[in-house]
């Protein structure tokens, strides 16, 4: 069969990865692509929200199965387009990709179905946000409605700044028209956990647990980024843990979703804060996590186009996912200045030493090919990625791989993974 994903990014290297593992694949078409992605897949230049062009290659190559890898198409309607044209596609419709889309549609829905996350107020209006601040606890947390590349989140330590934070969001609209709406939220503290899953409509199965490191620095220091390096399993993600979720969390959603007449198909991602009070939902995603798939599709054991069809057939109560009884560590390998400014165009060497070695990958996320040869075209331009019995040999060995590849501003954190010590 022919498989389209749609993408770009490190997720959808690991993706096109799991999908080339496939007996069922004999040609992967990836839109746009990366230089990565490239080396296992037919990359074609067409972006991820030409709706149009990429209906009309799929009809045109007779795609049977498209996977959308981005939140931007997913909540931009890309699947009910491709469904309207006759066309298998794995990925939430419009009407349920807004999980992800409207921070505010996902707060009301937990509140409305009881399912724990901050308590929170949702405001159109910046006066009446200002207002609602006079009376709230500090720290508080600011978030942009809509899509803001991961970036529409303000943590306000004093009502000063939570203020000024209005004021950016609603009224600067910093991040673009995300910011029409607002959410106030409780700040929660705790750790942080990413739990992925895929869905069928009615069906939910759980994959392995992840942990992402947003900040840009170590120590959890510096600005937010799009996420330097992800682990799976998560140790914190104990069986008392799982247990909660699975009653309280995870198919309250999905049935929720149902119940609204927004059935959800496609991958949905928890954000959890693993609280004193239990664990509390921080944000939905409608997609597979970046990092985190990197660290998780890698330890799949299924056939990843087995797994996807159930989801679209309704059939996922059929499949009995399987992870490895291992772990995986993923550092990113960044340009120095990410997520502000840097340069990109550098020349990447040594890619090749990671050819043949079982239990190590270099999934591409910001690199484009040139006639010099792999060049650097982003903020996060690699994602090192290795395997081990345990978390500890998984760091280790993915920080030996680290060395094997070279750029000139290449920039990466050196404490991903070190949370496991404390476990
Ligand atoms: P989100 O995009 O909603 O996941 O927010 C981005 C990051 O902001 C999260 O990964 C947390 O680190 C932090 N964050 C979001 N909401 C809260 C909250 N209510 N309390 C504390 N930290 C939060
Ligand atoms: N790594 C966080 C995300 O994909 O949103």
């Amino acid at each position: 069969m022919k498989v389209l994903i749609v993408g770009s990014g490190g997720r959808e290297h690991a993706i096109a990865a799991s999908v080339a593992k496939s007996p069922q694949v004999d040609k992967i078409y990836c839109a746009p692509g990366n230089a990565g992605i490239g080396q296992i897949a037919e990359c074609v230049p067409i972006g991820a929200m030409e709706f149009g062009k990429l209906v009309a290659f799929a009809r045109e190559k007779a795609v049977d199965l498209t996977i959308v890898g981005m939140d931007d198409p997913l909540v931009g309607g890309l699947v009910d387009e491709m469904e309207a044209a006759g066309l298998r596609v794995f990925g939430p419709r419009k009407n349920a990709a807004i999980l992800e889309g409207s921070k505010a549609f996902s707060k009301d829905l937990m509140k409305k179905y009881n399912i724990p996350t901050a308590s929170y107020e949702n405001f159109d209006d910046p006066e009446k946000a200002l207002a609602y601040l006079e009376t709230s606890k500090m720290p508080v947390v600011l978030k942009a409605d809509g899509l803001a590349l991961g970036k529409g989140v303000l943590i306000c330590q004093t009502l000063e700044e939570a203020k000024e934070g209005v004021r950016t969001i609603m009224e600067e609209k910093k991040f673009g028209e995300a910011g029409s709406r607002m959410v106030v939220e409780e700040f929660m503290t705790g750790r942080e956990v990413s739990v992925l899953s895929f869905v069928d409509g009615k069906t939910i199965q759980i994959m392995s647990s992840a942990q992402d490191h947003k900040r840009a620095m170590d120590g959890d220091t510096g600005l937010n980024t799009g996420g330097m390096g992800t682990f799976s399993p998560s140790p914190f993600y104990t069986d008392e843990v799982d247990a909660f979720c699975r009653k309280y969390i995870y198919q309250a959603t999905v049935d929720a979703m149902a119940a609204e007449g927004r059935p959800f198909k496609g991958v949905i991602f928890f954000g959890l804060m693993l609280t004193e009070d239990g664990p509390r939902v921080l944000e939905y995603n409608a997609r597979f996590g970046d990092p985190e798939a990197q660290v998780v599709l890698p330890r799949m054991k299924n056939d990843i186009i087995d797994v996807v069809n159930a989801c679209i057939d309704g059939t996922l109560d059929r499949i009995d996912l399987v992870f490895e009884d291992n772990a995986a560590v993923c550092v990113v390998l960044a340009s120095e200045g990410y997520p502000v400014s840097y340069e990109k165009g550098f020349l990447i060497d040594g890619l090749e030493n990671f050819d043949g070695k079982e239990g190590y990958y270099c999934f591409h996320a910001g690199t484009k090919r040139t006639q010099e040869g792999i060049v650097t075209n982003g903020g996060r331009v690699l994602g090192v990625t290795a395997k081990g019995q345990d978390l500890k040999e998984a760091r280790a060995n993915a920080y030996r791989a680290t060395e094997w590849v070279s750029f000139a501003n290449k920039y990466m954190r050196n404490d991903i993974g070190k949370a496991i010590d404390e476990a």
